[in-house]
């Protein structure tokens, strides 16, 4: 298919993000992506998870490309792409359980990033997981030189954007009631990183 918006990153990246968060998403419920982008992550997970439904959102003025793209894909199990900015509330939707957001918090400014949180925390329903895909630093060190490299790239486009450090993301996400479930070390030096709400019943 000739996308809108194709993103060669997400068509190397795709099958080893699904291949590691596959077996850990729920058997039944609502994925939320926010920042979908061209869409091309979410038609892939849809594709080979069809017991799940997706709800892709983006930007407004992205969302003519990322409708298109999946209007002509035909999916059953994707929802219409909804207008999502994460400083904006209500966010469209009421509840989910599962948000799944690939490289959007080094491109956001770091209050829209804490936002995102915020709101996270209050649309996963209990046990609900919050699932990031992207680069990171740890006590304030990069993960590789081609990290530290992106970063000052970044940085210089955007003096609000920046790879961001783990501690304080995950200070933030522990406020707003989501736990460190996993952090994955990813290919070409990205993490998926997974928080979950509360508690899940039954589990000590
Ligand atoms: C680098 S792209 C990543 C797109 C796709 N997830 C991928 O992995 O290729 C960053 C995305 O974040 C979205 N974004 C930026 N600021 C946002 C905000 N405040 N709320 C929601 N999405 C935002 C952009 O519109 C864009 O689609």
């Amino acid at each position: 298919m000739n996308w809108l918006n194709y993103s060669e990153a997400c068509a190397r990246n795709q099958g080893v993000i699904l291949a590691r968060l596959g077996p850990l998403l729920p058997t039944a419920g609502t994925v939320l992506e926010v920042g979908s982008g061209s869409g091309q992550h979410v038609a892939h997970f849809a594709a080979a998870l069809p017991h799940l439904r997706w709800q892709p959102t983006d930007l407004a003025e992205n969302l003519p490309a990322l409708g298109a793209n999946l209007q002509r894909l035909g999916n059953d199990n994707i929802n219409p792409p909804l207008a999502l900015d994460v400083t904006t509330t209500p966010w469209p939707v009421t509840s989910a359980d599962v948000i799944y957001s690939a490289n959007t918090l080094h491109i956001m400014g770091w209050p829209e990033v804490i936002a995102f949180m915020q709101g996270a925390g209050k649309l996963l329903v209990p046990g609900g997981l919050l699932c990031i895909y992207g680069p990171f630093r740890y006590q304030g060190h990069y993960t590789s030189p081609s990290n530290a490299e992106f970063d000052r790239w970044l940085r210089l486009r955007n003096p609000r954007s920046g790879i961001r450090d783990f501690e304080a993301l995950n200070q933030h996400t522990l406020e707003f009631g989501l736990e460190l479930k996993c952090d994955i070390a990813m290919p070409a030096n990205n993490q998926l990183i997974i928080w979950r709400k509360g508690k899940v019943k039954g589990e000590r």
